[in-house]
């Protein structure tokens, strides 16, 4: 008989050099530079680079990643075609999986170990990401897309193409960090997904949609969207007691807490947690920033000691939120940062490639009979 690890828990699926986490002391380090370090000093696309390639860039190197970032953030009108088909209310996470999952149409991939066609790959889907978020979040409320322009950054022109004004340097540098902080988390599910599609060999558009199918749950990436709704639900902070009370006994999750490998607060929620400060208003009395700490601080006094404590997607909500970003805009701004990790994990996964097949315990009948149709009630067992 197997030994049974429900969710696959603390069982390693890979050997990766791309990040390292402690739970326990609260680090998390990309190709082993702290995340501290690289919000305050790096930028998103250096942070994608030193993922990708395994160490920070010179200023050529650089300069030459940007520019082909840039050249590549349009997307083909046929893609805009297919989102202006889509249901306007449809979740911009499943937009964005199809665009990702057509994108492998228009880039044919003939053999994914070819270095130059993997660097294309990966230059492609970081550019294209934030086109078609931005592109989707418009054409559903009727607008036209905004084409990327050249003379912005990676961050700033995201956030023109949705919104159609050029951030303030302040914002756009939140917005950055916040891109650095969500770029890459070990084995995650949405990660372990890409990497098992990776196995088949299957191409890095193909890789990337899985991973953004994964990524969309309230267990995982959904759950910076849970997190201001449930906030928006809670009328004042003197209710805050009760509904955690009420959510315990009820066996519910309280979202934005808790982590599978964290025991302390992430430390990008703490990353976070000062940019939600910097961003609140105080004169707002429906403040989701005040709200949010009232209930950490209820959680922490309630279930602190079983090491159930903020994850990233607590504070992230509450800073988009606060930039005007639309809710459901949460988990594809995620999925726009990640995939420079998953990236990562795809072309390790193609460089020792060992196709994914786990074992299962099998614990149904053997040799039950086949039964005739007209023979069959619906409920009953045929034996
Ligand atoms: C992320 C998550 C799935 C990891 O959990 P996990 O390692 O699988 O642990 P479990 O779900 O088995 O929870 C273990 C215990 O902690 C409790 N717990 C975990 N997260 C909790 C939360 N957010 N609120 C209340 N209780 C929680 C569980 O009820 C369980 O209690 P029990 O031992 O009394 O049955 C879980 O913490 C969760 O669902 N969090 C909310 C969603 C979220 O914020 N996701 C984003 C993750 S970055």
């Amino acid at each position: 008989m197997h030994d049974f690890f429900p969710g696959l828990a603390g069982i390693p699926a890979a050997k990766s050099s791309i990040s390292f986490v402690d739970g326990h002391e609260g680090i998390l380090e990309y190709r082993g530079i702290r995340i501290e370090e690289l919000a305050e000093h790096s930028s998103f696309l250096e942070t994608a680079f030193l993922l990708l390639f395994n160490h920070l860039p010179t200023n050529f190197e650089l300069d030459q990643f940007t520019r082909n970032i840039f050249h590549h953030r349009r997307i083909k009108y046929r893609i805009i075609d297919l989102l202006k088909s889509l249901p306007e209310q449809g979740h911009p996470m499943d937009a964005l999986q199809a665009a990702v999952a057509a994108l492998g149409m228009f880039y044919p991939v003939h053999d994914v170990r070819e270095e130059t066609t993997r660097y294309l790959t990966a230059i492609r889907l970081i550019a294209k990401l934030p086109t078609i978020v931005a592109a989707f979040a418009r054409l559903r409320r009727g607008d036209e897309p905004i084409p990327p322009r050249d003379d912005l950054t990676y961050a700033e022109n995201f956030l023109y193409m949705l919104t159609e004004q050029v951030p303030d340097l302040a914002l756009t540098k939140i917005f950055d960090v916040c891109l650095i902080l969500h770029a890459e988390h070990t084995m995650n599910a949405s990660t372990f997904s890409g990497m098992v599609t990776a196995s088949t060999l299957a191409a890095p558009y193909t890789v990337i949609s899985s991973s953004i199918g994964t990524l969309e749950g309230p267990l995982h990436g959904g759950a910076n969207e849970a997190v201001v709704h449930m906030l928006e639900e809670i009328n004042s902070e003197k209710d805050i007691p009760l509904f955690v009370e009420d959510k315990l006994s009820k066996k519910e999750k309280i979202m934005g807490f808790g982590h599978r490998i964290y025991k302390v607060k992430d430390p990008r929620a703490i990353v976070m947690q000062k940019f939600a400060q910097q961003l609140d208003n105080p004169n707002d009395t429906r403040s989701l920033y005040t709200l949010a700490r009232a209930l950490e601080r209820e959680m922490e006094s309630q279930v602190g000691p079983k090491g159930i404590r903020p994850n990233i997607d607590f504070y992230s909500g509450i800073i988009y939120h606060r930039m005007g970003i639309e809710t459901d805009l949460f988990t594809p701004i995620f999925a726009m940062a990640r995939v420079a990790g998953w990236l990562a994990h795809c072309f390790e996964q193609y460089q020792e490639n060992h196709l994914f097949r786990p074992d299962q315990i099998y614990d149904g009948p053997h040799r039950r009979p086949y039964q005739p149709i007209e023979e069959r009630i619906k409920g009953q067992c045929e034996e």
